[in-house]
């Protein structure tokens, strides 16, 4: 157990080498000790299997493979196939494909506990301190505009305060489980307390964060 768990921290480490710092291996290890916690509390998923999933949640993100996710899934599968772990592989994969927000995928098992406590735990990342901290790092890695005054509310955004709107401050929303929401609330918190400071230094506070 223990072998195959060092096996996908380590196939994760590698499939993730060149992805922005915002999805190093430090997100992985975060989401999985949140994953656990998670399941800790509500003993909803099989640990191990959950573990797993974690571990590799994110080694098929299709911005990283030029698009090609499918690939991504592929060598998924035959790592696990290789690893022994045969018989989780069609979970696992399954999970993966459903388990990001922006996924073109539709989702086809939401039931599944393990899927929605990676989902719970993915996203308590995107937010709070870490969040804004991950938010920016991605703006920058994609040399993005910290803000466009006016951007928010509207549809199109293309800064990272914009991407606040489009995607962070709705995250809290989204969670699937208790213990999930309970994290989830704290976090959206700090983030509206960092936008109102921001609009604070920007405009001496004439601006609304809604
Ligand atoms: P996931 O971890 O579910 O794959 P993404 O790949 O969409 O999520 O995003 C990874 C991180 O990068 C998150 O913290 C997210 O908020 C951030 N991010 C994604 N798109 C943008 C953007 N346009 N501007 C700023 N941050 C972004
Ligand atoms: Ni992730």
């Amino acid at each position: 157990m223990d072998r195959k768990i060092r096996m996908s921290e380590e196939f994760a480490r590698k499939s993730m080498e060149d992805y922005d710092s915002g999805h190093d291996w430090w997100h992985i290890v975060r989401v999985r000790n949140l994953a656990l916690y998670i399941n800790e509390n509500e003993k909803m998923a099989d640990p191990f299997t959950l573990e797993i999933t974690a571990l590799l949640h994110d080694t098929a993100d299709s911005k990283f493979l030029k698009g090609d996710s499918e690939n991504g899934y592929k060598m998924i599968g035959e790592f696990l196939d290789t690893a022994g772990m045969t018989n989780i592989r069609d979970q696992v994969v399954e999970v993966i494909r459903n388990v990001s927000f922006s996924s073109e995928n539709p989702a086809i098992n939401l039931s599944d506990p393990v899927l929605q406590i990676i989902q719970d735990a993915d996203k308590l990342d995107a937010i709070g301190a870490i969040g804004v901290a991950r938010a920016f790092n991605y703006g920058g890695f994609r040399n993005n505009m910290i803000y466009v005054p006016g951007e928010g509310k509207g549809e199109k955004n293309s800064s990272t305060i914009g991407h606040f709107y489009d995607k962070l401050l709705r995250l809290k929303d989204m969670m699937n489980t208790p213990t999930g929401r309970f994290l989830a609330e704290e976090r959206h918190q700090f983030l509206k307390k960092f936008l109102e400071q921001f609009y604070r230094e920007w405009d001496f506070g004439t601006q609304e964060i809604y």
